[in-house]
């Protein structure tokens, strides 16, 4: 059966604007469902003139009919979330067992978690991954040992849950102590915390790969949420400079319960330019005027940690790469706006290693390339009111195109603007959008 789902994926390092398109396309979706991540990420919602910063409760939350679901690939922040309910339910956003669930198997990041992540930073010093100490390498790691893992469905059983915060402190504890010098944490504390959080989150635990399935077999829109970005992934990105999760559509299986043939039609969100929080390889990175009027222009400082993000050109070797990992079937380019004003622009359009021409893109030596670029004459025109592709300056028409003919892949989405409105729909196959 041609599944009806949509799977949209960041096809950069992250903080393309993935939320206003989630949000968009919410509207027609039965669920929105995070498979990877978690509150590292940062996605930020206008709607109805308000501003929504969501870290962990998918998009889909802003819309009355949608259920919102938290995959078992999740690294998911009890506290965390905790603090997104009561924040939303203050701005009278209804959120209940009913339009959000977690799956029982997301593992949950413990207070240790974050607490590691920061003295692990510390010790690295200079050469820190510059993660967003969110606690989510060390779940991670967690996760895979197995042992020293707790679970949601952990916390449907308060008395075990105690146990295991005791037993798994007091390791962690003992540590951090030989590793780091650090001062134990107060595991009582932990205990009490985790028993309320216990309490509060349990009615939204469930199996969600079960609910996700027969979402599938009745033929109901799934819309499978990425987080960061695809060069941020553990396995195909810029290692070690990357999170601790598959965030490709190669991840949206197993981070979600659902088969393969479930992925649906894939969105691939990318930025007209490039950006980059923490540390590693950014082979277009403009460190001068140009990079920080690009920063001024598009408000380039991160939702989770408020750090000045990286920026350059947008390097179309990058985007190809990964458009083609995650079968991306067409492009959302966000934040053409940004660009308006320069005289000219540049886009990466290949790789020199030793002066010669890179063939296969290679994530693990691109801190070795040199750019090739092509210089597009740039606009001067606000472009944020126009509604048609038509309607766009003809030098933004043509870099758009030429975007399209680097990477292989139509543009069906172009965003003028921060608002829902601001959004021109360019031969898009997703008609719900307009
Ligand atoms: P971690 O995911 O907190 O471990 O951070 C690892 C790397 O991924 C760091 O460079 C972070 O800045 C980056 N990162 C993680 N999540 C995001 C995101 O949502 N947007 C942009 N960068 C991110």
């Amino acid at each position: 059966m041609e599944s009806n789902n949509i799977t949209v994926v960041g096809l950069q390092w992250g903080d393309e604007g993935k939320g206003k398109i989630v949000d968009a396309l919410a509207r027609t979706s039965c669920y929105v469902t995070r498979y990877c991540g978690g509150a590292n990420a940062g996605h930020t919602v206008k709607a109805g003139g308000e501003k929504f910063a969501l870290h962990l409760i998918p998009c889909g939350i802003l819309h009355e009919k949608v259920i919102n679901v938290i995959g078992n690939g999740v690294a998911f922040d009890p506290e965390v979330a905790w603090g997104e309910i009561v924040a939303l339910r203050e701005r009278h956003i209804r959120i209940d067992s009913e339009n959000f669930r977690i799956s029982s198997c997301a593992q949950l990041v413990m207070p240790w978690h974050k607490y590691q992540d920061k003295l692990n930073e510390q010790s690295l010093g200079r050469n820190k991954i510059g993660t967003t100490a969110r606690g989510i390498g060390p779940c991670y790691a967690d996760k895979a040992n197995r042992s020293t893992s707790i679970r949601a469905c952990d916390l449907l059983d308060v008395a075990s849950l105690e146990q295991k915060i005791r037993h798994i402190g007091q390791q962690k504890n003992t540590v951090f102590a030989a590793l780091y010098n650090a001062a134990p944490m107060d595991i009582g504390t932990i205990v009490a915390q985790f028993r309320s959080l216990a309490e509060n989150l349990s009615p939204m635990i469930c199996n969600t790969s079960a609910l996700l399935r027969n979402a599938c077999q009745a033929g109901r829109r799934i819309l499978f949420e990425g987080g960061q970005g695809s060069m941020l992934d553990i396995d195909h990105g810029t290692y070690p400079y990357v999170t601790s999760s598959p965030v490709t559509a190669c991840g949206v299986p197993a981070g979600a319960g659902v088969s393969p043939k479930s992925v649906g039609r894939v969105l691939g969100i990318m930025k007209a330019y490039t950006t980059r929080v923490g540390a590693g390889p950014f082979p277009t990175e403009l460190d001068n005027e140009i990079g920080q009027a690009i920063r001024d222009a598009g408000h380039e400082y991160g939702t989770t940690t408020g750090r000045p993000r990286r920026c350059g050109w947008l390097d179309a070797m990058v985007v190809r790469y990964t458009a083609s990992l995650s079968g991306v079937d067409e492009l959302a380019l966000m934040l053409l706006d940004v660009l308006t004003g320069f005289d000219e622009l540049k886009i990466c359009t290949g790789y020199k290693i030793d002066g010669e021409i890179v063939k296969d893109f290679d994530p693990a030596r691109l801190d070795e390339v040199e750019c090739v670029y092509e210089t597009m004459p740039g606009w001067q025109q606000d472009i944020t009111d126009c509604r048609k592709f038509s309607e766009l300056p003809a030098e933004a028409q043509n870099y758009v195109r030429r975007i399209s003919e680097i990477v292989g892949v139509p543009v069906g989405i172009i965003s003028v603007g921060p608002e829902r409105t601001q959004t021109i729909l360019h031969e898009s196959e997703i008609k719900e959008l307009a």
